[in-house]
């Protein structure tokens, strides 16, 4: 049901936005200020996400999930309670963007099944977003060329 499908996404788009503020905040390294700058733009990103997620559910005549508590149950990626060293943050975020990009594909499928096309958009925009964030987080890993 694609109410209850974005009931999750909103979880796990904040989810992704606590990480990315997390490595933001912590990441560490002689590359420190581009590493810094990176994980800034990401979380701002997917946080401008948030609130036409939660408004899309009240369209649809639903109430949001609203705490910390609920978004923990609901969120489909895991929170991080330690540092990572920088290398360990850039996969864990590109399994976790991978994560959020295999869930809008499901809420874009129901947003088709009930036919809220104006929601489909939305889903689709956030989907191509989340393909650029996978380039940008897999080019910080790969080695350099010789
Ligand atoms: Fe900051």
């Amino acid at each position: 049901m694609l109410a209850d499908n974005l009931k999750t996404l909103l979880a796990t788009e904040y989810a992704f936005v606590v990480k990315a503020q997390f490595f933001h905040w912590n990441v560490e390294g002689p590359d420190f200020a581009q590493y810094h700058k990176f994980f800034g733009k990401l979380y701002e990103e997917v946080y401008g996400a948030i609130d036409p997620t939660a408004e899309y559910i009240r369209i649809l005549d639903e109430y949001t999930p609203g705490s910390f508590e609920r978004f923990s149950e609901l969120s489909q990626i895991t929170g991080q309670t330690k540092v990572p060293r920088a290398r360990l943050m850039f996969t864990e975020l590109l399994a976790d963007n991978q994560t959020m990009i295999d869930l809008l594909n499901r809420c874009f499928e129901s947003a088709a099944n009930e036919k809220q096309e104006g929601i489909a958009n939305f889903i689709a925009e956030r989907i191509d977003a989340h393909g650029k964030h996978s380039w940008m987080l897999r080019s910080f890993l790969k080695e350099d060329r010789a």
